[in-house]
């Protein structure tokens, strides 16, 4: 077994106050209220310290360790097509690609979120619809994610979620 580190504290707290605020709004919170706006807030300042951290962060947290790449996803594919188990340290490229979906797609509820509390835009219709598709759509996105999160620990045998708790990944030896 090799253990390394991956995930540094803020990419840590990052994904599992995400998981909570998202969490909240998306399933608990009404969202007839201030509270709800409150928590679409928070989970925008998150994805923009998360995008800040990407360009000023160390080690597998920065973007550049995890760049869209059509080629890598497609060989991620092939094995796992053909139960080849290639282990990435860092976000897998099927991964990143989904990692860049979820930040697009969560400053796109936000701003929309937004658009509709302005004077300008109340009662308008496009941003509201703006908003429930985009609310939809990283549902969607988050169930795969999750889905997908499973599928990777039990093929390469790394459990993908305590990486992301206590920050290491446990790589079991061949
Ligand atoms: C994680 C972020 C967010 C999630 C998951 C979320 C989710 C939702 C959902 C599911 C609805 C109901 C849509 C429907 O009627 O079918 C909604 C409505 C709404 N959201 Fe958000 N939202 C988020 C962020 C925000 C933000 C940042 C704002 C504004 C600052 C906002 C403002 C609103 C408003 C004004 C409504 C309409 C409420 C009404 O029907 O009167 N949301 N949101
Ligand atoms: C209980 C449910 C969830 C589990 C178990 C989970 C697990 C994980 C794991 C294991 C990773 C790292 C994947 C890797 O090794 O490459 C990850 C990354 C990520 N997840 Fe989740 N996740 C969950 C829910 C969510 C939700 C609800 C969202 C967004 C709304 C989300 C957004 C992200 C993002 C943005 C990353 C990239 C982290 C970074 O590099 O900063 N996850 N998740």
């Amino acid at each position: 077994m090799t253990k390394v580190r991956v995930w540094d504290p803020l990419v840590r707290t990052f994904h599992w106050s995400l998981v909570l605020a998202f969490g909240a709004n998306a399933l608990v919170i009404d969202d007839d209220g201030k509270l709800h706006q409150w928590i679409g807030y928070v989970v925008v300042a998150l994805v923009a310290v998360r995008i800040l951290w990407g360009f000023i962060g160390r080690g597998y947290a920065r973007f550049s360790s995890f760049p869209p790449s059509v080629n890598g996803s497609r060989e991620q594919i092939i094995d796992i097509a053909t139960h080849r188990n290639r282990i990435h340290v860092g976000h897998t490229p099927l991964g990143a690609l989904m990692i860049y979906n979820l930040l697009a797609a969560l400053l796109i509820v936000g701003l929309s979120g937004h658009l509709m509390t302005t004077d300008m835009f109340w009662g308008v219709e496009w941003p509201e619809t703006v908003h429930e598709t985009a609310v939809s759509w990283t549902e969607v996105s988050v169930l795969l994610h999750i889905a997908a999160v499973i599928h990777e620990s039990r093929r390469t045998g790394v459990n993908l979620p305590r990486a992301m708790i206590g920050g290491y990944k446990e790589i079991p030896d061949r």
